[in-house]
């Protein structure tokens, strides 16, 4: 038998046993949890990227909150991991749960409810992005949220919140009102400032790390004459040849409140590279374009844009959201744009492009107007970056044979040192929703992680919800 094939068997023969060997046994849970809830396996519970991801032997879909408390009692008694997911979007390789260990996923908690006035919607522990506009549109209301579909709502906002309605209604923590949450030792308490202020605080910023927030209550804006329901908003595209004077134009645009911006990189459908900037303005077109001048005055190849409604706003990052391969991922925070690093990153980019399975790798910025995020002071809530970061810009290495692992972190890191040396900071700063995982603590948790350490030995000490930039604690030096 030639020798390809042999290995071959070795290789089938040894994954049969691994999989075979490691599962989690979930019977006991299963006479403990309403019938509605579902068992499944890793293939229920989809990863948005599959490098560093954690590989449970057993994925739990809670029915109802109780059923989250349940499982968290059953998992710390039979000293079983888990980690919780509820969009599976995150990135980060601080994972370290195996298949001797459980997912917790809230897909089935994805109810969205407004109050009569509208000024008020509670959201399910699972429920998605597009599950928050899509209600929003049916209930004539908006809320702020990050601007990717698929993305968990209670995930992105834990960690911040950013996105096009930063600008006027401030962060996505600035916006909750109370929290369902489920603690490390089962019990459930509804968090609001007035109950529980340090629980409330560490939550908005660094909530993965304190409890499963199982619904939130939010505040709600009711479309009307003055809060239009609709946006003029899509993607002007570039060429190459028109980069420098893109960035130039960028880090001298101030965005007003009703403003938004995003700028991509990626190869187009004949392989030639794009530059394309997304604009948004909450308002008219004339208004929009009058704002977005400076980027419409370098005259764009392609123009799409128009007015999109709320629930099409997120329609623009529907590509982007395809669950599986590998796209690690480094994030940069900064206060403001450095043409000439952003061009030296630019070169990073079109090279790592240029390589054989890379082809679909991108970069991405997002930049919004925090005028009204920055009304609040620092310690309004755990999120460190209110004040000192406008500028969130990610390189993605979008690829899946894992033999190509260590060229993509070559070109990642480089990116990432290219942004740092110009980030305007005192001190490096990573948005946590957008940090690769090999940050120190100080980069994601900045200004709040004296404070949000000690919180941690409080309310978590056995370090049970440990999977996610996870805070030491006591049994943990
Ligand atoms: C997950 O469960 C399904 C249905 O029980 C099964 O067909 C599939 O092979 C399992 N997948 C994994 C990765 O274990
Ligand atoms: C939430 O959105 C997902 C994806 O679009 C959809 O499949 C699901 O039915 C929605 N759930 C609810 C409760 O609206
Ligand atoms: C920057 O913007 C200001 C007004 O916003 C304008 O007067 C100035 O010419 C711009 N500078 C450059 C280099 O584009």
């Amino acid at each position: 038998m030639p020798k390809f094939f042999l290995v071959i068997q070795w290789i089938l023969f040894w994954r049969a046993l691994g999989s075979g060997a490691c599962t989690v046994d979930t019977q006991s849970l299963h006479q403990l949890l309403s019938s509605d809830s579902i068992f499944g396996n890793s293939s229920t519970a989809p990863r948005w990227s599959d490098y560093g991801a954690p590989q449970p032997g057993a994925v739990i879909h809670p029915a109802t909150e109780k059923d989250v408390q349940l499982t968290v009692r059953w998992a710390v008694k039979n000293e079983v991991p888990f980690f919780v997911q509820n969009g599976g979007n995150g990135w980060a390789t601080t994972f370290t749960l195996g298949c001797d260990g459980i997912a917790i996923d809230l897909d089935l908690l994805r109810d969205v409810a407004f109050s009569d006035d509208r000024k008020l919607v509670t959201v399910g522990g699972g429920a998605l992005i597009s599950n928050v506009t899509a209600a929003g549109s049916r209930n004539g209301a908006l809320v702020a949220t990050g601007t990717c579909d698929c993305v968990g709502m209670q995930g992105a906002v834990l960690g911040g919140g950013i996105g096009y309605l930063t600008g006027e209604y401030g962060l996505g923590v600035d916006n909750v009102v109370s929290m369902n949450v489920v603690l490390a030792d089962g019990s459930a308490e509804i968090v609001t400032w007035k109950s529980s202020p340090d629980l409330f605080w560490a939550l908005r910023g660094a909530g993965p790390n304190f409890g499963i927030v199982t619904s939130a209550v939010f505040k709600s804006h009711p479309i009307g004459s003055s809060n239009l329901g609709t946006a003029w908003t899509g993607a002007l595209v570039y060429t190459p040849a028109q980069l420098d004077s893109v960035l130039r134009v960028i880090s001298n645009l101030t965005l007003t409140p009703p403003m938004s911006l995003s700028m991509t990189w990626a190869l187009g459908d004949t392989g030639q590279p794009s530059i394309i900037v997304s604009v948004f303005y909450h308002g008219t077109e004339d208004a929009g374009r009058a704002a977005f001048a400076s980027i419409l005055g370098i005259g764009p190849v392609a123009d799409g844009t128009g007015i999109v409604p709320y629930n099409m706003w997120n329609a623009g990052s529907a590509s982007a959201c395809a669950k599986g391969g590998r796209k690690p991922t480094w994030g940069v925070g900064m206060s403001r744009l450095d043409p000439a690093s952003w061009h030296a990153v630019y070169d990073v980019w079109a090279e790592l492009v240029g390589h054989a399975g890379f082809e679909h790798s991108s970069v991405l910025l997002n930049v919004n107007p925090m005028d009204t995020a920055r009304e609040l002071p620092v310690f309004s809530s755990s999120f460190p970056f209110r004040h000192t970061v406008s500028h969130f810009a990610s390189i993605t290495a979008l690829y899946t044979d894992p033999t190509l692992d260590a060229m993509a972190l070559s070109y990642g890191q480089k990116a990432r040192e290219l942004w740092q040396s110009a980030d305007g900071l005192v001190h490096h700063s990573t948005y946590i929703n957008n940090a690769l995982g090999d940050e120190d603590l100080t980069t994601v948790y900045g200004i709040s992680l004296l404070r949000l350490r000690a919180l941690k030995k409080r309310y978590d000490p056995q370090c049970q919800f440990g999977q996610w930039f996870p805070l030491p604690c006591e049994n943990v030096p």
